[in-house]
């Protein structure tokens, strides 16, 4: 089962917003499942410096994009959206990947647009995905990685509750230079114990 299967059309009340609907919200941020016509989107997204730095993601052609969200969206196990101000713009892309039903299970990606960075958005959106992690979908562990000195994902991942859990040393190549990845993790309980609303509770 998916995320989106599950939130789709339940007691949550999907909503529409400019067109899309809206499967998930946590107070100012909507998320709608991602779709093949917002390739053009993540490809412009991707061709920005920084996430190309810490994603390591370079420019693909748009049908390659294409053809890789078609992937995403017929992958079981991942559920992927876009995340929506209140008025309908779209300002980045979410995923819940890997996700094993069995073990309970899943890594979180995040990524925002440039120019959408730096004003608590990716705190409320990283709160909304494991919110839906824990709250519909039956996972007991989340895990997110990150290069070792990508600040502002340090910063976020800790202030949304995860555990730095170490370091994989010189596990990424970008630029012909070897790069850290911290390791970050969520546990259930550890959820629970979040003083924080809820994204039902907003
Ligand atoms: C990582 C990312 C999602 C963070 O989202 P954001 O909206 O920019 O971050 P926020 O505004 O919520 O900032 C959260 C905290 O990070 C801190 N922070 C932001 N930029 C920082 C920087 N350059 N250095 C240190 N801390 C920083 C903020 O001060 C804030 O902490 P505070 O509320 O205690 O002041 C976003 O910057 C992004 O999309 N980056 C490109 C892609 C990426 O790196 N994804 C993660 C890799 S998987």
């Amino acid at each position: 089962m998916s995320a989106d299967d599950k939130t789709t059309g339940d007691e949550h009340g999907d909503e529409e917003e400019a067109g899309r609907v809206v499967s998930w919200r946590a107070g100012s941020v909507g998320l709608a499942a991602l779709d093949t016509d917002d390739a053009e989107l993540l490809l412009g997204w991707r061709s920005d410096p920084l996430i190309a730095h810490h994603m390591g993601i370079w420019p693909r052609p748009l049908s390659a994009v294409r053809e890789r969200v078609e992937r995403y969206v017929d992958d079981d196990e991942r559920d992927d959206f876009l995340v929506l101000l209140p008025d309908g713009t779209p300002v980045g892309h979410v995923a819940l990947t890997g996700q094993n039903m069995v073990d309970g299970t899943a890594e979180v990606e995040l990524m925002l647009a440039p120019g959408e960075r730096g004003r608590g958005l990716g705190t409320a959106v990283l709160d909304a995905v494991v919110d839906l992690a824990f709250g519909e979908l039956p996972m007991y562990r989340l895990t997110a990685e990150t290069h070792a000195d990508n600040a502002p994902a340090l910063a976020v991942l800790t202030k949304s509750g995860f555990t730095r859990e170490g370091t994989s040393r010189a596990a990424c190549l970008h630029r012909g230079r070897r790069h850290d990845i911290a390791v970050f993790s969520l546990l259930r309980p550890e959820w629970d114990e979040l003083k924080r609303p809820r994204a039902w509770d907003a």
